[in-house]
């Protein structure tokens, strides 16, 4: 396995692997790598001839109230994971290197990303789109691996390489749950015992939701309200639970197939989220 620090080196890397012939199949992440990103990854593997990693905690998809700096990095064992996972490339830049410090060109969704995290994370999703295009183009990926735990981020992607263009196929990989049913998260680090015991609430709660609308799907309102209430008597503080169409990310209407239920809320200082898709 190989590791590169800069964008030349990768670039001219996937630009040497592509004229082989290969295929290169790319996962984005933030580093910190659990199962969830191990699941991405054996996906990429699968599928390409060549896998390439990317580890970097991207700055620009963080407000300045939020968590760039605590945000969990262990480098050494990342890369363990990937050679354990058959990974050939791990590219792992510093932020100067990835940004030119006068960057001032972004790459913008403007109607996915909007409700849900995109509500109230403003920035977050330019930082995503912006940085998912730079690997893009430096990658020189066939295929990206995301993971649907991300739902949103996955949704707002798979628009903005079809409006923008790119010559990558995007593929899902499935939502990963630890034994006890939390969402696989770098950020499940912050959590105290206690507080990922109550944290818990939010999948029970989305999975009550889901049966509740499956079998009245005029109960929408009141499912996503107990859902809201079951997560706040945890002790979570709820950001959003909604439902939505997950082709659209808008309103559900009449006729609507896949849907999306998804939550956020705050067990301490820590934001989690998860969701539930599913036929209607
Ligand atoms: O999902 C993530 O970890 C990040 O948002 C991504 C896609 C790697 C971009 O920084």
């Amino acid at each position: 396995m190989t590791v590169f620090k800069t964008k030349r080196e990768l670039q001219k890397f996937a630009l040497d692997t592509k004229r082989a012939g290969k295929t290169i199949g790319l996962v984005p992440t933030m580093g910190f790598l659990h199962e969830g990103h191990a699941s991405l990854i054996d996906i990429a593997r699968e599928k390409a001839d060549v896998v390439i990693v990317s580890v970097f905690v991207n700055p620009t998809q963080f407000a300045p109230n939020e968590d760039f700096d605590s945000y969990p990095r262990d480098f050494e064992r990342d890369a363990k994971l990937c050679e354990a996972h058959g990974v050939d490339v791990v590219i792992a830049p510093e932020p100067q290197e990835k940004y030119c410090s006068t960057a001032s060109t972004f790459v913008t969704e403007t109607m996915l990303s909007r409700p849900l995290c995109g509500a109230s994370r403003p920035t977050f999703f330019r930082g995503v789109t912006t940085v998912v295009s730079k690997l893009f183009n430096l990658a020189l990926p066939d295929f990206a691996v995301f993971g649907e735990k991300d739902a949103q981020q996955l949704h707002v992607i798979r628009r903005m390489v079809r409006d923008l263009d790119f010559p990558v196929e995007i593929i899902a990989g499935k939502l990963v749950r630890d034994a006890d049913g939390l969402a696989t998260s770098s950020r499940n680090r912050y959590l105290s015992a206690d507080e990922r015991e109550r944290a818990l609430a939010i999948h029970r709660a989305l999975l009550t939701a889901k049966r509740t609308i499956l079998a009245d799907r005029g109960a929408i309102d009141a499912a996503l309200e107990q859902a809201k209430q079951t997560i706040t008597l945890a002790g979570g503080k709820v950001d959003y639970v909604s439902a939505l169409y997950t082709a659209t990310f808008d309103k559900i209407a009449p006729g609507t197939r896949r849907i999306i239920v998804a939550a956020a809320a705050f067990f301490g200082t820590t934001r989690l989220i998860d969701n539930e898709m599913f036929d209607f």
